[in-house]
């Protein structure tokens, strides 16, 4: 069955956290190491009504890009705040009051397909320590099979998990769209991509949606679904950001 990222974050923080989890945590993403945001300073965390919610990344000092499936039945565009220049989840650092949100147009709530949406801050970021713009991947480029790129997140270390608290950083490699296509039960669109190991291991996971899959230096992917997470043959699937530079950009 598919099962959007963001579940489970859903379950611990609205369900009043009486979801348990198995096991010990060891590392968050799954099987990545701490990141300081001083290297990943496009890494925002956005928070909902005073709760994480989300990762996002800078594209301009008044834009940031994150996955839709976010928003969905969240619209109260007051209750969202972008906090950046900060490792830890939901703590210290700097914080943004979001003026607007833009989800895609054709974000499709079932499929995943145009997984993107934009919050436009109420003022322009100050640059600095922490915080940084990350361009985006242009328009039409694909990323070859094999191709590595870092994916960053606060997310569970596996399904199910809890959060953490520092920043996370994981490799993952490009993984063929066919092959992953005929291994996931919902539609992988021209609209995403999709990275992991064959044998798994190492993915995004729960709480990590939304949050920035970096290619050479720029924005390729956001984190939008998986089955589970790090599992065989089960890819981490992204939405497609050469596919959405004329949506990010809109003025
Ligand atoms: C990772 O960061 C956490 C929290 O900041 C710290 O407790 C832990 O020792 C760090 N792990 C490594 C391997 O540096
Ligand atoms: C925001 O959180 C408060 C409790 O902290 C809750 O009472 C309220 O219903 C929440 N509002 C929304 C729109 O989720
Ligand atoms: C999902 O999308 C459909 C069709 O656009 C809409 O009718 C429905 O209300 C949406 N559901 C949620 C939870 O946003
Ligand atoms: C915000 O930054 C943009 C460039 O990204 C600039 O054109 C605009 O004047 C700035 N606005 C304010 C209020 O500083
Ligand atoms: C996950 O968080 C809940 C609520 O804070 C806590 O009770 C539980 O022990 C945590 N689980 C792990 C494995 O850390
Ligand atoms: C996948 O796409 C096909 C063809 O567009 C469609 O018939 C099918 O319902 C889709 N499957 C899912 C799970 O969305
Ligand atoms: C982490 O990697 C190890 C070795 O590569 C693997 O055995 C383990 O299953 C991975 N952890 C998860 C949660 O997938």
């Amino acid at each position: 069955m598919f099962r959007p990222i963001w579940l489970c974050v859903l379950v611990l923080f609205v369900k009043n956290l009486t979801w348990s989890s198995p096991g010990q945590l060891e590392n968050r993403i799954v099987n990545g190491s701490n990141a300081s945001i001083r290297t990943f300073s496009y890494h925002v965390g956005i928070e909902y009504n005073g709760t994480y919610l989300c990762g996002g990344s800078i594209v301009t000092p008044r834009k940031i890009v994150t996955a839709s499936h976010c928003l969905i039945e969240r619209p109260f565009v007051n209750l969202y705040k972008v906090r950046g220049a900060t490792s830890i989840v939901s703590t210290g650092g700097l914080i943004f009051d979001v003026e607007e949100i833009r989800q895609h147009p054709l974000f499709n709530n079932k499929t995943y397909d145009f997984d993107v949406a934009v919050l436009i801050l109420a003022v322009n970021l100050t640059l600095g320590p922490g915080i940084r713009v990350i361009p985006t991947q242009p328009k039409g480029v694909e990323i070859p099979d094999g191709y590595t790129c870092v994916v960053t997140g606060w997310g569970a270390a596996y399904w199910g998990g809890n959060l953490t608290k520092q920043l996370q950083v994981v490799t993952v490699p490009k993984y063929n769209t066919q092959r992953c296509a005929g291994f996931h039960d919902s539609n992988v669109t021209d609209n995403m991509v999709c990275f992991g190991y064959e044998e798994g291991g190492k993915d995004a996971c729960n709480g990590d949606s939304g949050g920035p899959l970096v290619c050479n230096g720029y924005l390729g992917g956001i984190v939008s679904w998986g089955r589970e997470c790090a599992l065989p043959q089960k890819p981490g699937v992204y939405t497609k950001v050469s596919n959405m530079v004329d949506f990010i950009f809109k003025d």
